[in-house]
């Protein structure tokens, strides 16, 4: 978001979600009171039809497209003739009675509240493990509200956590490297009040600033009296705005990428907006970028039109940037360093095994919103990287590696799998509905076949070198792949959220957050996979790959919950009585217990009181029995679930955020009147220990 020099932030904005509108202004540059960047009208059915098959016909020089009927119809449209379910989905999980508690849930939920407060199930326990600012490097200073410092803060852990990843060091998990993102930073709420003026940061806080973005490494062992303990270690790290990353893949060294400071195009400083992430099969973490617009400024002044135009379909815009970066460092500013906007947008990898590593951006996975990348392993052991675009009417992509996985997370097994995600296939995907458009009224009722479900196509942007797109080269489908993906017919959907395979059921799982411009004037209304017109509350989508194979270039899709209050007509949940489930909006970032039960955490509930994190069985009797496992304080958000067999951790998210720092609306965690700080909490089964159950088996 740009504001004019002199503008007060725009707190009294009207905002969409149920964000503070500083959360707004600070995490996503009020991206959604901006016009959504996708223009595109890619809804053109029938040249989409024409334009796979003469791809694949191009791709596979002389073979017969094997599409089977029922998914040649779901293609061409012709939803009648096609089965109410989808034979790879039908049969499983289906709803019915409910059952016993699912392992892994038995617990009794959370009630809805706005408690300033981590509230958790009776009979369990809970512990901050990290905050904002304590300790990961040997000198980091004693964290100090009145005195943070750019030097200290490159020491300590850094603000407003996102993902976590939990990658144990031994069989027994004693031993474990916690990664965890720094999406963004609050500088109201990070400095003493009336210390901050938002219109004239000094240099030592917007170097605070870059110092509180990143990654930070830590090593947690457990505790054996419950949750986890970060101890000084040689793993420990912090990445930051300073620290060099390699680009890799495809679009390294490309002439887009190319700066005053880096003329090989192959060397960034920093990473910023880090959102969601994964742990990939080999013990590194994947981490998306998302949000990097908001930190350039002047993209206004811009006068070439096909820059101009790639400039506004990735949300840049106006004059002065939010935290004014650009004047301490020119490279934030697009009038003087055209490219470095380039240079964001991307998936990293972070090594935590070897603290001496540099950091990978890859360009293979595409540029855009990055929520997220998650991995699951194809039949014939490539690698898939699934990776939602946040942003309203945006999309839903997938990488497929060109060469074969190794198992193991050995130093050598690493450097392999880390290159397989530099050479493959780029996908987008298109999802059709099995059931006539006449049934899909945007109020979110049930078509007559009782599901919102159907087929979709993995459409091919790119592999290698060589583009699928027309008048696009392989280099600018990956550095402009929003503006590519709108050429083929993607899907627009209501912004894309984490997404992660199931390791029990082999499902892939979506989460959309929301979109409250679905189905106004002059934007795309209600269809099959985004049912609702004004979605405030959010869906869940599962699909299955043909075969199971992620590879696969079709899937079978359905709606597993459409969120919001359980008691009103458009809500949804897998088929579960809906008076024995909890309330859930906006569902955000996505996990996976033992068992295959899905964890969902949530951002921005419209439904008035705080987000949470929610369980829901995905197959048996329990399909679709949303459950709130805990709540977080007043104003925060809820991200990075990790859920074992013994502990849940949670990273909250900037709470309080928006009453800024003279009078903090929260004091989390650390009480009386201490302003509040981004932490991450360990949660478990009281009386269990470290080897306590989450559920019953
Ligand atoms: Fe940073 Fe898409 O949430
Ligand atoms: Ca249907
Ligand atoms: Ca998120």
């Amino acid at each position: 978001m740009s504001v004019e020099p002199g503008r007060l932030l725009p707190l009294l904005t009207s905002h969409r979600s149920g964000r503070s509108p500083v959360t707004c202004e600070y995490r996503c540059g009020n991206a959604c009171a901006h016009p959504a960047p996708n223009t595109s009208d890619n809804e053109y059915f029938g040249d989409v039809v024409r334009n796979v098959v003469s791809r694949r016909g191009a791709l596979r020089a002389g073979a017969v497209m094997t599409a089977t009927a029922a998914g040649f119809a779901a293609l061409s449209g012709t939803a009648a003739a096609t089965p109410a379910v989808p034979p790879a989905l039908a049969g499983r999980g289906r709803p019915g009675k409910p059952g016993r508690p699912v392992p892994g849930t038995d617990f009794d939920p959370v009630a809805p509240n706005s408690a300033d407060a981590v509230t958790i199930p009776d009979g369990y326990e809970q512990e901050v493990v990290i905050r904002w600012g304590d300790p990961v490097l040997p000198g980091a200073p004693r964290f100090d509200f009145n005195k943070q410092t750019a030097a200290g803060q490159a020491k300590q852990f850094g603000y407003n956590n996102d993902f976590v990843g939990l990658i144990p060091q031994d069989a027994g998990g004693w031993r474990n490297l916690l990664v965890v993102n720094h999406e963004y930073t609050t500088e109201t709420d990070m400095f003493p009040a009336g210390t901050y003026d938002a219109n004239n940061p000094t240099e030592e806080q917007v170097k605070i600033a870059w110092a509180a973005h990143g990654l930070s490494v830590v090593q947690a062992v457990r505790d054996p009296r419950g949750g986890l303990k970060v101890v000084p270690s040689r793993y420990n790290r912090r990445i930051t705005m300073d620290t060099e990353f390699e680009v890799r893949g495809p679009a390294a060294g490309s002439e887009y990428l190319k700066t005053s400071a880096d003329p090989t195009g192959r060397k960034v400083l920093g990473t910023q907006n880090n959102c969601a992430g994964g742990v990939t099969p080999w013990g590194t973490v994947l981490s998306g970028e998302e949000n990097f617009n908001q930190y350039f400024a002047n993209a206004g002044t811009v006068t070439d039109p096909v820059a101009a135009a790639r400039l506004k379909r990735y949300g840049l815009s106006g004059a002065a940037s939010t935290r004014k970066w650009e004047r301490f460092d020119k490279r934030w500013d697009v009038a003087q360093e055209p490219n470095e906007v380039h240079r964001f947008g991307w998936v990293v990898e972070i090594d935590p095994h070897d603290p001496n590593s540099k950091p990978v951006k890859h360009t293979a996975l595409g540029r855009f919103k990055h929520e997220a990348a998650n991995i699951k392993i194809t039949k014939d052991n490539r690698v898939a990287v699934y990776s939602g675009d946040d942003e309203r009417f945006d999309y839903i992509y997938k990488f497929v590696s060109k060469g074969k996985y190794k198992k193991g997370t050995s130093a050598y097994a690493r450097r392999h799998n880390s290159a397989l995600l530099d050479d493959g296939t780029l996908y987008v995907a298109k999802f059709t509905g099995d059931s006539p458009a006449s049934e899909i009224d945007g109020t979110g009722k049930l078509p007559s076949d009782g599901e919102f479900d159907g087929y979709g196509e993995w459409i091919p942007l790119a592999s290698g070198n060589e583009s699928f797109v027309d008048g696009f080269t392989a280099e600018e489908v990956y550095v402009f792949t929003r503006l590519a993906a709108d050429k083929v017919g993607a899907t627009k959907m209501d912004r894309p959220e984490d997404i992660e395979a199931n390791p029990v059921n082999g499902r892939v799982y979506a989460a959309l957050t929301n979109n409250s411009d679905r189905g106004a004037a002059g934007k795309a209304g209600a269809d099959e996979p985004n049912p609702r017109n004004g979605n405030r509350n959010g869906h869940v989508l599962e699909w299955e790959e043909h075969r199971g194979d992620a590879a696969s270039t079709k899937f079978s899709w359905r709606l597993l919950l459409v969120c919001g209050d359980p008691a009103t007509a458009d809500t949804y949940f897998g088929g579960f009585p809906k008076d024995q489930v909890s309330p859930i909006s906006c569902p955000d970032n996505l996990a996976f217990d033992p068992y295959g039960n899905l964890w969902i955490s949530t951002d921005g509930n419209a439904l008035g009181s705080n987000d949470g994190l929610f369980s829901v069985p995905v197959d048996g009797p329990n399909r679709g029995q949303v459950k709130q496992f805990l709540t977080v304080p007043v104003g925060a958000e809820t991200c990075g679930p990790v859920v074992t067999d013994d502990v849940v951790l949670v990273a909250v998210q900037h709470p309080g955020e928006g009453a800024g720092a003279a009078n903090p609306e929260s004091h989390w965690p650390d009480g009386g009147s201490a302003n509040p700080r981004p932490s991450i909490v360990a949660v478990w089964k009281k009386g269990r220990s470290g080897a306590g159950k989450i559920g019953v088996r």
